[in-house]
């Protein structure tokens, strides 16, 4: 999976060393934090919400500081991963706004078919606002260049004709 992802996530580095233009675009910061559509902007209650949400719905797997399940890296023997972290060790800012809602909302399946995962799908759980409040929570922890850099791969995704 992470190999799969990794790939993906090459394909969405590559497309944006391809497309210089966006990258030098005057105001280029303020104009990625801008495109980012369905998550609401960092601050204010929707952290506080999404962080309660974070501890009810994902914080046994994800870890109370989003630290991930230990030795996260190596295949469990069911053939799975483990739960990643959320914080900036992980590669959860590697992935714009709209694979992670729908990794969420339907689980890793919705972006890989036919993938095997133990993260459950929220969909039924959580609605639109909370899922996105979760992701404003887990943004607002990021240092900036982590931060940053996932706001461009979202204005890049959203950009993709
Ligand atoms: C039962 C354990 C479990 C719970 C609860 C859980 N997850 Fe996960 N999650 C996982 C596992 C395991 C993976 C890695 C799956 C894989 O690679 O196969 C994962 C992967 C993810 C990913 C993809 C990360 C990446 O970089 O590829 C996101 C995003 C995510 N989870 C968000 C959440 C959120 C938000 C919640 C709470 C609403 C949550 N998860 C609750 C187990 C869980």
């Amino acid at each position: 999976m992470i190999r799969v992802l990794h790939s993906a996530l090459t394909g969405t580095a590559l497309a944006f060393i391809a497309f210089p233009a966006v990258a030098q675009a005057p105001g280029n910061t303020e104009t990625a934090s801008d495109a980012i559509l369905s998550v609401p902007p960092i601050g204010g209650d929707r952290i506080a919400q999404g962080k309660t949400i974070y501890e009810t719905n994902c914080a046994s797997c994800h870890g109370a500081n989003l630290e991930g399940q230990p030795d996260w890296r190596r295949r469990l023997d069911t053939g799975r991963m483990p739960a990643p972290p959320h914080d900036e060790t992980g590669h959860t800012w590697h992935h714009p706004d709209a694979d992670l809602v729908t990794i969420i909302r339907s689980g890793l399946g919705a972006v890989v078919p036919g993938y095997e995962s133990d993260m459950p799908a929220f969909g039924g759980i959580l609605s639109h606002t909370e899922i996105t409040d979760v992701l404003a929570y887990i943004k607002s922890t990021w240092p900036d260049r982590q931060r940053d850099f996932q706001a461009e791969v979202t204005a890049n995704d959203l950009a993709k004709p």
